[in-house]
């Protein structure tokens, strides 16, 4: 196959777009669909603080490399959740690459907190990626907080959304249906909360990760094996082949058309409060966060 651009031998053949292309277009191509989701969404600009949350994964690291490349002011946020070999190899990766960028970041360790997600998961009586949700979420949001950031980019793919909207629309799940924009105003302490790789696949996203160098931890966390969105995945991913442009389309067009019949009118929303003990926004007058804390003590 040749490149749809230059006609030089094609090193990527994307389907759902009917086209090849070398490594200089298919990087064109990847930086323009990142602009267009910053644009579409209106995700943030020149002037906002960005913290963009990394594990050592592809997809984080891919989009913290592009948006510090496309100068926008960037710095990384890393939880070192405490999963044995996992989390030291992962943050091996985080470290070299910031090193390597000349890049800053923020690095938070579980362990040293006295409450590993190893730890938590024999105390709390939820599935350890639920725990592990709740207290990444709790620091990306602690970390923003107090470090007076505009914006928290994850980098969430099209594959990881698709599949999360196929799960809550399985189950019907109208709260979490709501919240299923790329770019969401999150509350009266961070401006947005913003998945710039929206419109990119786990396969584009690795392939972009191979040809321009960006090492990073291969590895699935071993807590996730057997995680139902793996399911959802493969399930899309059967469709694409069938149907190429099957997960853009599922994902996008709900956006457009169909999320904000499920969004909570002003006058529905849930009254928000400040958590007593950690003093971040929540729901509840004592976060689930902190809820779960307690249990370790
Ligand atoms: Fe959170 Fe695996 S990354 S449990
Ligand atoms: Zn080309
Ligand atoms: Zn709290």
């Amino acid at each position: 196959m040749k490149c749809r651009k230059c006609g030089e031998r094609a090193l990527i053949s994307l389907r759902r777009h009917n086209a090849g292309f070398c490594k200089e277009h298919f990087n064109e191509f990847f930086v323009r669909q990142v602009e267009k989701a910053i644009k579409k969404y209106e995700m943030f600009d020149y002037s906002d603080k960005i913290m963009v949350c990394i594990s050592g994964g592809k997809d984080s690291l891919v989009l913290w490399y592009l948006l510090h490349k496309m100068g926008f002011d960037t710095t990384g946020m890393y939880v070192n959740l405490g999963i044995g070999e996992y989390s030291e190899k992962s943050l091996e990766k985080v470290k070299a690459f910031s090193e390597k960028h000349g890049l800053k970041s923020i690095i938070v360790n579980l362990t040293q907190l006295g409450h590993p997600i190893t730890l938590m998961e024999k105390r709390v009586k939820r599935t350890a990626c639920a725990i592990c949700g709740t207290t990444k979420r709790h620091y990306f949001n602690k970390v923003a907080h107090e470090n007076n950031f505009d914006i928290v980019a994850t980098g969430h793919n099209l594959d990881d959304e698709a599949a999360r909207l196929l799960g809550n629309t399985m189950r019907w799940y109208p709260e979490y249906l709501g919240k299923m924009s790329p770019a969401l105003s999150a509350d009266s302490q961070i401006k947005k909360k913003v998945k710039p790789l929206i419109r990119l696949t786990e396969l584009e996203v690795g392939a972009y990760a191979f040809m321009n160098g960006i090492y990073y931890i291969a590895d699935e966390c071993p807590k996730s094996v057997g995680a139902t969105s793996m399911i959802y995945k493969n399930a899309l991913n059967t469709l694409e082949t069938e149907m190429p442009g099957t997960k853009h389309y599922f994902y996008s067009e709900f956006v457009k058309n169909v999320a904000h019949k499920f969004e909570r009118e002003e006058t529905e929303k849930k009254e928000m409060h400040i958590c007593s003990i950690c003093g971040i926004e929540s729901f509840l007058e004592v976060c689930t966060f902190c809820k779960m804390l307690e249990k370790i003590k």
